[in-house]
């Protein structure tokens, strides 16, 4: 299994979890010396449980918000890997303020939608190996509020936390989309939401990144995501753990489900196939088409 990202905070505790499971578990991140701490940590959480074997655990070094470091990190996974049961879309990012990359993509639009719409593209093949291939998605943001695909990679007067929720929008109407490109193949695709956690990405909030109303909610907001030791990240990990493993996802695809595990309703605004479409569209015309191979499998 595929945990990108799962060299800190929610990704770790998954990568952690599915290999108390007995998974051999791949993670993926920017920097090494996290990945090789996190191998470790995988490999003696799974070695507790018995499954002395996922010493299998490995990590791969992969800046995801290119598309040519999606390209390499997959190159290297089919290389290494032939088989992919489960990719966890697991890494995202929240930028502190407006950032394009050098491929013209916005670093929070880059990482949170066009990586993970590629990755599970380039991966196919892995995943076809499998049984029952499964890919699971992370949502987060203000669930439930309007996709607004014209501030798209555009729109800097948003704030940052804005920005980064109407990332997360783009991300469940892209995964609505590959769950359809899916279709007729035995590969599923869902969202999950983990839930609030204490994590890097939300220690690093900023009160410029809230909008001005918020503001001075601040320090409750910090309160919240105090250090706990990664006691809120390990609570957030359960529903991508679940839709990575239970038997009742069998055959579930394009659903999305909450921190509680629990089917849950998107915003109208993401169920709509326009909207997907404009959101791959743009993906697409940055980073180019994806290639989804032959339809079945
Ligand atoms: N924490 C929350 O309250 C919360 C709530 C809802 C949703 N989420 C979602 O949960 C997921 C995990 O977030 P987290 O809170 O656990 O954050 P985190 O502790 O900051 O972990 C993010 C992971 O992604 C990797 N990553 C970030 N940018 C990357 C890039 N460009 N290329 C490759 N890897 C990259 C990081 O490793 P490196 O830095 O070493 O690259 C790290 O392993 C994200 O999708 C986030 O949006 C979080």
């Amino acid at each position: 299994m595929l945990v990108t990202g799962g060299t800190s905070g929610i990704g770790l505790h998954t990568a952690m979890g599915l290999a108390r499971l007995g998974a051999a578990v791949i993670v993926t991140g920017r920097d090494p010396e996290r990945g090789h701490q996190a191998v470790r940590e995988i490999s003696s959480a799974a070695a507790a449980e018995g499954h002395p074997g996922v010493a299998q655990a490995a990590f791969i070094a992969a800046d995801i918000s290119t598309r040519a470091g999606v390209a390499a990190l997959a190159a290297q996974v089919l290389a290494e890997h032939p088989r992919v049961d489960v990719l966890v879309n697991n890494a995202g990012a929240a930028a502190q303020s407006f950032r394009p990359t050098a491929d013209g993509l916005e670093l929070d639009l880059a990482t949170n939608v066009a990586a993970p719409w590629h990755l599970s593209a380039a991966l196919l093949p892995a995943l076809r190996s499998a049984e029952a291939g499964r890919i699971v998605n992370l949502s987060g943001g203000s669930e439930g509020t309007a996709l607004d695909t014209a501030a798209l990679n555009v729109d800097a007067s948003l704030r940052p936390l804005q920005m980064y929720s109407n990332s997360k929008r783009a991300a469940e109407a892209m995964t609505l989309e590959l769950a359809r490109r899916l279709a007729g193949t035995r590969i599923t695709a869902v969202i999950v939401y983990p839930g609030q956690a204490s994590t890097r990405m939300t220690q690093s909030v900023t009160p410029e990144m809230l909008d001005g109303w918020m503001r001075p909610l601040f320090p409750l907001f910090r309160r919240l995501v105090a250090d706990d030791g990664g006691k809120s990240a390990a609570k957030a990990s359960r529903s991508s753990i679940w839709a990575a493993t239970d038997p009742a996802l069998d055959g579930v695809t394009g659903r999305y489900f909450n921190a509680k595990c629990r089917p849950g309703r998107l915003h109208p605004s993401v169920e709509d196939p326009a909207v997907q479409a404009a959101v791959i569209g743009l993906v697409e015309g940055t980073w180019g088409v994806a290639s989804w191979g032959p339809a079945a499998g």
